[in-house]
């Protein structure tokens, strides 16, 4: 590989060292957890090494792999739109198990584009604002069950996570079907709730590191041995399969006695299929096998960043009055014209994107632009990484979303004024979707639901600020963790969790 001779013959300086430290006390922060009891927080070791050795150097796998690690804004611009890069092993194996060959999450090259291509309409502008009352009915319903909670036991702590994990599972259904959950089964709703777990567990994301570094051949083998993981997953696959076949039957039906279908994602879908008037149109089986691309991506990571948004808020309680004042004197405004809500979602996203690191590998060989030159072993200036098919790059978005060059010397602050005040340096590349941030990624990939997920977090959080106040308990801190999403979790590091008080206002 180029990259490997690179490196051994000692080339570029910048990379040149072993990413796990010779010793905990070489950072002092781990010192702390050693002699504290308390897990280390995601961020201890990567952010450190991102000051220590700059935006891009080389990672070391469970396996002692090879895995070069970017946050380089020109490099992570050229990743996510090249050809050249596919989801890592990593992901593969946790997308072929769970979601299917045929979902637009799996599919690759022109099947990908043809799904995305008849997929977007269903996520549109004009289509997510259509799903604003399903989305303001899921946030008044998760108001309820907090002052319920709180009438109950007025001065307990409320674990907002599984409220948060409900309100947008059922958000997502009924857009996305048109359906409530209940209405998918009291099976599906457990094992749903098995499969989110899943990504805040610590086993699963270790038996799918290790699945990656197996053959395919005995992977695919694994995927049938009688471990509880592998058998909530595949109960989950025959579920979302039959499911999505019994909705599609049903609103074939309905549009068949000349109902309108149009209201909800696959309505949209069928509808495009039913009128011919688009190429790209899927055809009913087709949109069947899209349940599990809408239902798993559509609800955790949108229940956690809001979790985070909260636990900030119950942090600064200056802040959240500000915020409270300014949505409670613009009631009857837009959500896009409420300027700190706005900059208080894209100060969340920064600081707590769901995927915050995100496994590709190159398929082709081909160069990695960079922002600046590098200087190698002999003096010369590079401005590309030579990378070889079959290497693995895992993008640091976590990582680059705390530059201090282009976010301000207090990166590593939650400040949401920082985009109003125009502290902000333009990266010069223009990156994911939404604030230039790279939290719903960019490119062919860019994350379907993420106009959906905005829209989701101005409505919850304007629901929730204008009738509670939250504040953290005075012994209780909650940290970040990332094993497959990025979570909160309690400082034993075991459970995901984001304890607050929630009061009424
Ligand atoms: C704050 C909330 C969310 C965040 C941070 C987020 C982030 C992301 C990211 C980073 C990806 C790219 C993953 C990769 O290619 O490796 C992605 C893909 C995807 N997301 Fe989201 N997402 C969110 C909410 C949603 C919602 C609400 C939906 C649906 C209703 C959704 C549906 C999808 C789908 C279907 C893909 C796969 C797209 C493809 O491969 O073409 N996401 N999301």
């Amino acid at each position: 590989m180029y990259w490997d001779f690179l490196l051994h013959r000692g080339y570029m300086v910048r990379f040149e060292f072993l990413f796990v430290p010779a010793k905990i006390s070489d950072f002092p922060q781990c010192r702390t957890h050693a002699t504290t009891g308390v897990s280390p927080e995601y961020g201890d070791h990567e952010f450190v090494w991102q000051t220590n050795f700059g935006p891009i150097y080389r990672l070391k796998g469970c396996f002692g792999e090879d895995s070069l690690m970017i946050s380089d804004p020109v490099a992570l611009q050229y990743i996510v739109n090249s050809s050249h890069f596919e989801h890592g092993p990593l992901l593969v194996n946790v997308i072929d198990m769970l979601f299917g060959k045929k979902s637009l999450v799996a599919a690759k090259g022109d099947a990908h584009r043809r799904l995305r291509a008849a997929m977007n309409p269903g996520f549109s502008a004009a289509a997510v604002r259509n799903y604003q009352p399903v989305l303001l009915r899921a946030a008044q319903q998760l108001s309820e069950k907090l002052e319920e909670s709180y009438t109950k036991a007025p001065t307990s702590l409320v674990s907002i996570c599984p409220l948060l994990g409900n309100a947008t599972f059922s958000a997502v259904v009924q857009a996305g079907f048109g359906c409530s959950t209940q209405d998918l089964g009291d099976k599906f709703v457990a094992n749903n709730a098995q499969i989110v777990a899943l990504s805040s567990s610590q086993s699963a994301p270790r038996t799918f590191a290790i699945g990656a570094c197996l053959p395919n051949w005995i992977w695919r083998t694994m995927i049938h041995a009688p471990l509880a993981t592998f058998k909530e997953i595949r109960t989950a696959k025959y579920l979302t399969h039959q499911l999505g076949k019994k909705i599609v039957d049903g609103k074939m039906d309905l549009a068949r006695q000349g109902l309108e279908i149009d209201t909800d994602v696959f309505g949209i879908l069928l509808d495009q299929y039913l009128g011919g008037k688009t190429k790209h149109a899927l055809s009913p089986k087709e949109v069947a096998a899209q349940f599990s691309a809408l239902v798993y991506p559509g609800q955790d990571p949108t229940a956690n960043t809001i979790a985070f948004g909260l636990l900030e808020l119950a942090k600064d309680s200056e802040f959240q009055e500000t915020l409270r004042a300014e949505i409670q004197s613009s009631i009857a405004a837009s959500y896009d014209s409420m300027p700190l809500l706005n900059a208080f979602i894209k100060e969340v996203l920064r600081l707590y994107p769901a995927a915050a690191m995100i496994q590709r590998i190159a398929i082709e060989d081909t160069a990695i632009p960079l922002s600046d030159s590098i200087e190698i072993a002999n003096g010369e200036l590079i401005t590309q990484i030579p990378v070889a098919k079959g290497q693995v790059l895992t993008l640091g978005v976590a990582s680059f979303q705390r530059l201090e060059r282009y976010w301000g010397e207090d990166a590593q602050k939650f400040r949401p004024t920082r985009w109003l005040d125009r502290t902000i340096t333009p990266h010069g590349s223009a990156l994911g979707p939404y604030a230039n941030l790279l939290s719903f990624l960019g490119g062919p990939r860019v994350c379907l639901g993420w106009r959906f997920a905005i829209l989701e977090m101005q409505v919850f959080f304007l629901e929730l600020i204008s009738k509670f106040s939250f504040a953290l308990s005075e012994d209780d801190f909650v940290r970040m963790r990332f094993s497959g999403a990025l979570i909160p979790v309690l400082p034993n590091g075991s459970e995901k969790a984001a304890p607050m008080f929630i009061t009424p206002i």
